[in-house]
């Protein structure tokens, strides 16, 4: 079957199971797993525990009541764009079943700010929901303000209802690339998006693609405006990597490569920010996560919470509740009270 298909399944059933409180209920006792060693407050938000879901899966808000109870400490919809946006052409999701990867080529489909916001309106969440905005991915944003006032208007619409909001410059699918790495772009991007009124938190979501030029410039930038976290990684468009199953090269050239292909690419520019700036931002690491390894590691590389998809499509939903009850043991068994502890402990070791 077409992988979008299934998505699309699951999404549907989950959105109709999570409006009766006794499925929730059900799926809680199943999955959920609490341990007081994962807690943490982080940039005023309280997390059950770190292991999230990162934006794509729930793309329009659909999953928002049932996904706290297969034990996530924070889900991030979207993304969402200011308009509504069908995405690019089909097929645009391909499994790689050796290299455990996903080839995604959306091109931001999602339903848009205003019906997603109104699907938000009034609903309670228990855990902290991020909003992940873009900007649209349309021939009008090929024109960089067009662009950039279209970032804003999402954020406009979306701030009320996230409790922090990711700005994602970093889409491998979009007309006219990621024109937010450009300096003097991100630079007029946040100096509009910082008017923006809000006491939200802000992250903003990096490609694993980037020069370590480029990132130092970026990080220089960010300096300067309102922003708090940094999610390390999107999805890498580089198919020079060692990590794609030989046969699995010729799949398809479109789209960015998610799962075990892009996870040592996500580490290493987590564990770089981290050396460089320290605490200075909140560091949420996402990429490749399938055991409970794969989060210590980006945790005591400078993470203080992580974010999945893939592990999570190929091992199922229990994959979350495992992850965080063989964290817990981790932690306890190298001496530490609570997670807080090992965020980056090991960032400075080489
Ligand atoms: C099906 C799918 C759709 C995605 N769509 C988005 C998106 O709309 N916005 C975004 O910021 N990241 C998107 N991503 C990237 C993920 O949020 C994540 O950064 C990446 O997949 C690495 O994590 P993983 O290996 O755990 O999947 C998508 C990933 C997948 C697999």
């Amino acid at each position: 079957m077409d992988p979008e298909n299934i998505h699309d399944r699951m999404i549907s059933s989950g959105s109709f199971f999570g409006r009766f409180s006794i499925i929730r209920k059900f799926f809680s006792i199943v999955f959920d797993y609490k341990n007081p060693i994962l807690n943490q407050k982080v940039l005023g938000m309280d997390f059950i525990n770190p292991i999230g879901l990162s934006a794509g899966f729930d793309k329009n808000a659909e999953l928002t009541e049932l996904l706290p109870s297969i034990g996530f400490g924070f889900i991030e919809i979207g993304s969402v764009t200011a308009e509504y946006c069908a995405g690019n052409p089909k097929p645009r999701l391909w499994r790689m079943q050796l290299s455990e990867s996903l080839i995604v080529y959306y091109g931001l489909k999602n339903d848009g700010a205003e019906k997603i916001a109104k699907r938000l309106e009034n609903k309670k969440h228990h855990i902290p929901l991020g909003i992940n905005i873009a900007m649209t991915n349309c021939q009008n944003n090929l024109d960089i303000n067009n662009a950039i006032e279209d970032f804003k208007k999402a954020f406009d619409i979306m701030k009320s209802h996230a409790d922090y909001i990711t700005i994602n410059i970093s889409c491998p699918n979009a007309l006219g690339g990621q024109p937010f790495i450009k300096p003097e772009n991100l630079e007029n991007l946040l100096n509009i998006l910082d008017k923006v009124e809000t006491d939200k938190p802000r992250f903003i979501k990096l490609s694993p693609d980037l020069q370590k030029e480029e990132i130092d410039i970026i990080l220089n930038i960010l300096k300067n405006h309102k922003i708090q976290g940094i999610i390390c990684s999107n999805l890498t468009k580089n198919r020079d990597n060692k990590k794609i199953h030989q046969n699995e090269n010729n799949i398809t050239d479109k789209g960015g490569i998610s799962g075990k292909v892009v996870r040592d690419l996500s580490d290493d520019l987590l564990k770089y920010i981290y050396q460089r700036e320290g605490k200075r931002f909140v560091l949420i690491g996402v990429g490749g996560i399938f055991e409970a390894k794969d989060v210590y590691k980006k945790i005591r590389n400078g993470a203080s919470l992580v974010q999945l998809i893939t592990g999570m499509i190929f091992e199922g939903p229990s994959l979350i509740s495992n992850l965080n009850q063989d964290l817990a043991y981790m932690l306890k068994k190298d001496g530490f009270k609570n997670i807080k502890e090992a965020i980056g402990i090991d960032a400075n070791r080489d």
